[in-house]
């Protein structure tokens, strides 16, 4: 784990017309680009950064890595809540400014060695840690397919596809693709899959847990990635504490990726 102060590279257009439907609202989204090459080089796809936000902050805020590069470059995909003060500071940083932060923080996704086709699911700002995952597996030579859930059209996710990747997408109003629930085509693309993995709210997480046996579940090991609130990051506060099947865990060190099978889901209090 590296404590840095990066330096601004790059900022992308406010992406608006995000929505969620539970808890906070979203402004827009963004990425930011920041470098830090002591955790770019260290950075394994499902890990993440605690980043300090201004002085009005008092915790530093947790950001999947979504993306890194061979120059030492570390991209952030976030949502600027509504009131939400360390995400509206994010994304006022310009080019050059400086943005302390330290990472990578805790345990990412586990690929099985023989595992060639990997099913990656994510709904709305979940697409962050999974397109990390899917840029590195398809250079190991994996076939990668994203299924992608949104409630409105999100060019961003469109513009990422890269050679490789077949994405699905599913919009809950209909503008691109399967209209619905992208939780509706996970039974069409299990038996292809090697491994899946998922990251998206907690309520398409209660779904695949509760449905199972509609979405040809049973039996499948699928690693979710938990979004919870957190304090310090690095396991001192037991603040991100979560019951498992496994006893007690911190999503923070234990974490963020656990299988869903392991997950108490009735006694987790996050929507
Ligand atoms: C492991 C992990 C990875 C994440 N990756 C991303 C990502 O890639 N992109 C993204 O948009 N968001 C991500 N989040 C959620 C992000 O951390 C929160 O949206 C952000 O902290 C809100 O900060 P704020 O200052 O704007 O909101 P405020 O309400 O001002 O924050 C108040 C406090 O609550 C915490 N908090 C509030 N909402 C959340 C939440 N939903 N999850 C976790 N902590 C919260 C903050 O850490 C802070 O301590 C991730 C969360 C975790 C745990
Ligand atoms: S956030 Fe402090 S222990 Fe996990």
């Amino acid at each position: 784990m590296k404590q840095v102060v990066a330096s601004v590279i790059a900022k992308g257009e406010p992406i608006t017309g995000l929505v969620r439907p539970h808890g906070r609202s979203i402004r827009f989204s963004q990425t930011i680009r920041l470098k830090c090459p002591e955790i770019a080089r260290e950075a394994q796809p499902g890990q993440f950064v605690m980043v300090c936000c201004d002085d009005e902050c008092v915790l530093p805020r947790p950001f999947s890595i979504h993306r890194v590069n061979d120059q030492g470059d570390v991209s952030l995909y976030f949502a600027v809540l509504e009131d939400g003060k360390g995400t509206d500071w994010l994304s006022q940083r310009q080019v050059g400014d400086a943005v302390a932060l330290f990472g990578p923080l805790g345990n990412g996704f586990s690929i099985r060695q023989n595992s060639q086709k990997l099913l990656l699911v994510a709904g709305g700002m979940g697409i962050a840690p999974l397109y990390f995952l899917a840029e590195e597996t398809l250079k190991k030579g994996c076939s990668v397919t994203l299924l992608y859930g949104t409630a409105v059209r999100n060019w961003y996710v469109e513009s990422l596809l890269t050679s490789g990747i077949k994405l699905i997408i599913a919009t809950e109003d209909g503008s691109v693709g399967y209209h619905g629930m992208i939780t509706d085509l996970l039974p069409d693309y299990i038996d292809w899959a090697d491994q899946i993995f998922a990251c998206g709210p907690m309520a398409m997480y209660r779904d695949m847990a509760q449905k199972k046996r509609e979405l040809k579940l049973q039996g499948k090991s699928v690693q979710v990635s938990l979004e919870i609130v957190m304090a310090c990051g690095r396991g001192v506060c037991y603040g991100c504490t979560i019951k498992t099947r496994q006893g007690m865990k911190k999503v923070c060190q234990d974490g963020p990726v656990f299988d869903l099978d392991d997950i108490l889901w009735d006694e987790l209090n996050q929507s």
